[in-house]
């Protein structure tokens, strides 16, 4: 059985479709062990919890982690809490019920610095905690030193390779069809690399803009194109994963 964990930082309705797809098979012999968000209120973490087993889930958000106790340092001394303090605290939660065999970022709305991957790419150890996070319905297991071999993550991004990259993507491809600019858009499902929604991309699938639609109807569009890529993404990876 492989574990895949889920970052999210919203609805989670991509969440939804992995979930549905690891019960009915669609992504065979795969399970969810843990779904993470950065927003408390995350509608994501609901759908997690409802899940029929219900699926552990953990939750960090940003501002809160960078307001705690300064950390202390080598010489003696402590520094305030920074980003990448962050970044690492996340790795450390994705591996510290046991190492997963994949991990999706479905809606996760943060971009992750470079020592994130370096822990999940095992080229630096996995840090110590800092804080605990306020709650976790998941149970603490041995967490390894270091990560071997690498755990791929993957990214679901509302728009083709190379346009878009970055937050909006829907808004600012729906603005620049009606400026004349592009006559269509889609989506990607792509490896994470240090540059943002820049990684290969596993499955893309282009989506028509029609003339006269609502950004709404555009973006319902859109997300059901989703729902199916990230299962098919995911599938794919986890089968070249021996
Ligand atoms: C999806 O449209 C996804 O492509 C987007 O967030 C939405 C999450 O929806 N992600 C990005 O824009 C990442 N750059 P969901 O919470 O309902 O799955």
């Amino acid at each position: 059985m492989k574990n895949i964990v889920v970052l999210i930082s919203g609805s989670g309705s991509n969440l939804q479709a992995l979930i549905d797809a690891c019960a009915s098979s669609d992504i065979p012999d795969a399970r969810i062990s843990l779904v993470i968000s950065n927003r408390k209120a995350a509608f994501g973490l609901v759908r997690a919890q409802s899940a029929t087993p219900p699926i552990p889930t953990d939750y960090l958000a940003l501002a809160p982690f960078l307001k705690g106790p300064e950390i202390a340092t080598d010489d003696g001394s402590t520094r305030p809490r920074t980003r990448a303090d962050y970044d690492l605290q996340v790795a450390r939660m994705v591996v510290q019920h046991g190492r997963p065999d994949l991990i999706v970022l479905a809606g996760w709305m943060h971009i992750l610095s470079p020592e994130f991957l370096d822990v999940l790419e095992g080229k630096t150890a996995v840090p110590p905690p800092i804080q605990p996070a306020p709650e976790t319905s998941a149970s603490t297991t041995a967490t390894p030193a270091r990560i071997s071999p690498k755990i791929p993550i993957i990214n679901l991004h509302p728009a083709l390779p190379g346009a878009f990259d970055g937050a909006n993507a829907i808004q600012r491809a729906y603005d620049a069809f009606q400026a004349g600019e592009i006559n269509k858009t889609g989506i990607m499902v792509h490896y994470v690399v240090q540059e943002v929604d820049r990684g290969e991309p596993i499955v893309v699938k282009e989506i028509e803009i029609k003339k006269g639609e609502e950004l709404k109807e555009l973006e319902a569009r859109i997300h059901q194109v989703e729902h199916v890529a990230i299962v098919e993404a995911t599938k794919k990876v986890l089968e070249g994963i021996s």
